[in-house]
């Protein structure tokens, strides 16, 4: 059975060419990158290219760039930090962020460290921003404000930019999870007022278990592994060398086709929520999905029937792959937090589709065509 992957926001498949370019690191070049001979300097080097890479691209300084597992621990990084070093005493965040940044927040809150709150969510699923103002204006202690630059459940897009500039008003301290955007999106750092930003390799056609924390030079943060001194004293431990090589790949080539690669998919979900829409009477969406939205996510809502209901199973079984909420909570099936914030209507279901360069309008015809048996 041919499989078709409509889980692109979860992760995506790794490009050959970013394969190809991590291979010889698995291979000839395996020197430690902290070694001082050859086998090491090698290893260095292609580490600090692909920093600089990296750094081009998201125009920041390649100082400014670390590298890590991943989104989850970026996040974790850019909270415990802002606490730790900062000075945040109050941390305030969304309803509708990645668990990356919600459990990190009430772990903290939990230990009493600092005091959260929730910004307002208005109805198409955006942050009220004006919420967030009197939030800020209200408070007299350091905030730390965490909120993503897209969901990646609804996709729904903030505007950065006007964020970092309340945070500033205020001398708040502002983390951007950038993890659904980075690779997506031209993203310019030094423009954006943003003090940590944070990236996953995989959600790009990368590889899995490597992302960056971005932290302005104008903050200085402690370490938070300690060990030898990888990743100028920040990040002790011996780094993800091909997985490094890889991100920087993938983010290259991701920046380099990106017009391209965007009209395509964009085509691909305008032309779903069409065919949605002539073929499942009562068919919704989540999220401001024909407007500030992530072009590679739409969040379809069914209205609720008993075979609906089993719609992620059935859909598995035909070996298609979506999902119900984010992958990392979708095997536990307590729902969607991001849906419950927004709506909570209990007759619809909620699936995300999300897509990739790889997806064809064949797929989707086959899709949409299964969806009208299925319902
Ligand atoms: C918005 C967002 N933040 C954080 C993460 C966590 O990233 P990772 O799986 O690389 O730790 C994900 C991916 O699941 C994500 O979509």
């Amino acid at each position: 059975m041919n499989r078709i992957y409509l889980d692109n926001a979860a992760t995506t498949q790794l490009a050959p060419e970013v394969l190809e370019a991590m291979l010889p690191y698995m291979t000839t070049y395996f020197g430690n990158p902290s070694s001082v001979y050859s086998y090491g300097r090698e290893t260095r080097l292609a580490i600090e290219n692909a920093r600089k890479t990296v750094a081009r691209i998201l125009q920041a300084n390649p100082g400014e760039i670390f590298f890590t597992s991943g989104g989850t621990e970026s996040d974790n990084m850019a909270i415990a930090a802002s606490i730790r070093d900062l000075g945040c005493r109050h941390i305030i965040t969304s309803p509708i962020e990645h668990h990356a940044v919600l459990h990190a927040v009430e772990h903290f809150d939990h230990l009493d460290t600092v005091t959260s709150s929730f910004v307002k969510i208005l109805p198409d699923g955006h942050v009220d921003l004006q919420d967030l103002e009197e939030q800020l204006a209200a408070r007299t202690e350091r905030c730390l404000v965490s909120l993503m630059h897209a969901n990646n459940e609804i996709g729904n897009l903030l505007d950065i930019y006007a964020t970092g500039e309340i945070c500033k008003k205020y001398n708040a301290i502002f983390h951007s999870d950038t993890v659904q955007t980075i690779g997506h999106y031209k993203i310019d750092l030094r423009r954006n007022p943003v003090h940590f930003a944070t990236g996953a390799g995989h959600k790009f056609h990368g590889p899995k278990g490597v992302g960056i924390l971005y932290i302005n030079d104008n903050i200085k943060v402690n370490p938070v592994i300690f060990g030898g001194g990888q990743e100028r004293n920040m990040r002790a431990g011996t780094e993800n060398l091909y997985g490094i090589v890889g991100f920087a790949k993938a983010l290259e080539l991701a920046d380099m086709n990106q017009e391209k690669d965007r009209a395509g998919i964009q085509s691909l979900k305008t032309y779903m929520v069409e065919q949605l829409q002539q073929n499942i009477p009562g068919v919704q969406f989540n999220g401001d999905y024909a407007g500030k939205s992530l072009y590679t996510v739409l969040n379809v809502a069914f209205p609720k029937t008993e075979k609906s209901e089993m719609i992620l199973f059935n859909l598995d079984m035909l070996g298609i792959c979506a999902s119900g909420g984010s992958a990392c909570s979708s095997g536990a099936d307590i729902g969607s937090h991001v849906i419950r914030a927004i709506n909570n209507n209990p007759n619809l279901v909620p699936v995300r589709f999300s897509f990739s360069k790889y997806n064809t309008k064949e797929e989707i015809d086959f899709v949409v065509g299964k969806l009208g048996e299925l319902i």
